[in-house]
């Protein structure tokens, strides 16, 4: 399985994420390439079974959230017909940030296989290893049933 793992971060969190879930995927026996969601290897991403989109939630700590700078994923080629898994990084909710997510991955006419929200920092900080191991499982089933 190749997998492209796209990001848009602000501080660091994202990125981070994004290299956790490259490891996973990777340790599931799948060729993984990282990337800046703003400078990616174009032939990587069209050759990839499944594109990874993460970015990170902004609004006002629980008012309007959204995804952040959704302006940079929207430099994004065509994703038509693409299999993707999302995910949002957050720190109160990730609930509208990623439901925003959806929206943008349906309205490009991808096919949204998967998404989750992360909780990289913020108060209550809690392990996050549980939920990276689900969602590269819910990443990869439906694929690797097509
Ligand atoms: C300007 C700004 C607004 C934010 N608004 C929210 C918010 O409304 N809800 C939330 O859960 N997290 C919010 N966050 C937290 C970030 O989504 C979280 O820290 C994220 O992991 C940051 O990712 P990064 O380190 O890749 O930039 C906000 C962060 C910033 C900088």
């Amino acid at each position: 399985m190749r997998i492209a793992i796209l990001y848009q971060s602000l501080r660091g969190g994202t990125k981070k994420l994004a290299e956790s879930l490259g490891t996973n995927f990777q340790s599931k026996g799948s060729s993984v390439g990282v990337f800046p969601i703003t400078n990616y290897d174009a032939q990587f991403v069209l050759d990839a079974d499944l594109i990874v989109i993460g970015t990170w939630t902004d609004g006002l700590f629980g008012l309007g959230a959204r995804p952040g700078q959704i302006g940079k994923l929207n430099t994004l080629r065509d994703i038509a017909h693409k299999d993707v898994a999302l995910f949002v990084t957050y720190e109160i909710s990730p609930e509208k940030s990623l439901n925003g997510l959806i929206e943008w991955a349906h309205d490009r006419s991808a096919n949204v296989v998967t998404s989750a929200g992360f909780k990289v920092r913020g108060p209550f900080r809690k392990n996050i290893e549980g939920d990276i191991q689900m969602f590269v499982e819910n990443s990869l089933s439906p694929v690797e049933q097509n």
